[in-house]
């Protein structure tokens, strides 16, 4: 059977590392064997800490893609969809592997991280590390709970991952990063009835405002999409706060089946819909990085190192 690769359903964790990097030589049969050997360490260290509730993803960048594995290509693998309008942006950023290492010990996931970094040297250059951690009940650093109409139980498994319809890459999934930084000085001079207006939740409660009181200007009605026939338009988001005493803001990872549902949600939030009410969230956030990538299974990791 397919199996996916642990991280992409994980649950919640109290500790992220996300490591970004680039690969700098073109030895791709070294790295193919490499990436399998990253399986095997996050396999050892969720053996050897089982309480620490650890898991993994590795995902290739849609470039790097075609290098590394050139003769079977996922048949939605597409560049991060760039969007802009008036003074918002979605930016690309470079990114040839994209790693998420989680665990309820950020020692263990600094160890795997240092180990991953050793094993890829001298290939890659390291672009950017980024810690998350789960804030107060799973919180955003703007207070509101974030997470809870990510699908649960056997719907995460449908949402995030590919099934029959692409055989060779069944239980794969199509990953997009995106750095966030919030300007907290500027969130923190709105009332909390407005941050609630600008969200479409109530902050302490997290309560859903019923649909005729949402504004259509709210993170909530921008990001939950339907169809032509009424289906959701779906993704797994596997976000967390990172930051210090001087930045601060999300780091969202959405997985999904299709590149096409967080496409959509992008655009809907940066561009908004045809009476211009794009998401009002975004006067107060924005994204600093972003990344599209293709996290396979873990049988056809193992099976390209072979060859
Ligand atoms: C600054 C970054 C972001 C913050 C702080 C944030 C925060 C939140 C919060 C507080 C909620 C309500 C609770 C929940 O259902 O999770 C939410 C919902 C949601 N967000 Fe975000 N979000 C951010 C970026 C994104 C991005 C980049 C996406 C794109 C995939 C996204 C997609 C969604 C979706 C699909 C929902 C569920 C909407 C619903 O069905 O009600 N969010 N977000």
């Amino acid at each position: 059977m397919t199996q996916a690769q642990k991280g992409i359903c994980a649950e919640p964790n109290l500790h992220a590392l996300y490591l970004t990097l680039n690969v700098i030589d073109d030895d791709a049969s070294t790295m193919r064997k490499k990436i399998a050997q990253i399986l095997a360490l996050f396999a050892h260290y969720d053996e050897e800490y089982y309480e620490a509730m650890v898991s993994g993803i590795v995902a290739i960048g849609t470039d790097y893609w075609y290098e590394l594995y050139p003769r079977l290509i996922p048949q939605e693998l597409s560049p991060f969809p760039i969007t802009n309008s008036d003074d918002r942006n979605a930016p690309a950023t470079p990114g040839d592997l994209f790693i998420q290492i989680k665990a309820d010990r950020m020692d263990i996931c600094h160890a795997i991280g240092a180990e991953v970094i050793q094993l890829l040297q001298p290939h890659v250059d390291l672009y950017e590390e980024v810690r998350g951690f789960r804030y107060l009940d799973g919180r955003d650093l703007t207070g509101f709970v974030d997470g809870t109409e990510n699908p649960k139980g056997m719907r995460k498994f449908s949402v995030a991952l590919v099934g029959d319809q692409d055989l060779d890459f069944t239980g794969g999934s199509y990953i997009h990063v995106q750095r966030y930084r919030h300007n907290m000085k500027k969130w923190q001079q709105l009332e909390v009835s407005e941050q609630e207006e600008i969200i479409g939740r109530t902050k302490a409660d997290n309560i859903e405002f019923k649909s005729d009181n949402t504004a259509p200007f709210s993170h909530t009605i921008r990001t939950s999409l339907k169809d032509e026939y009424g289906n959701n338009r779906e993704v797994l988001r596997q976000n967390m706060p990172y930051g210090d005493m001087t930045i601060q803001g999300l780091y969202c990872v959405s997985c999904a089946k299709s590149p096409q549902p967080f496409t959509e949600i992008l655009t809907s939030r940066i561009v908004g819909d045809e009476e211009g009410n794009y998401d009002k969230f975004l006067d107060f956030t924005s994204a600093e990085t972003g990344g599209a990538f293709f996290a396979p299974s873990i049988n056809f990791i193992k099976q390209q190192a072979k060859e």
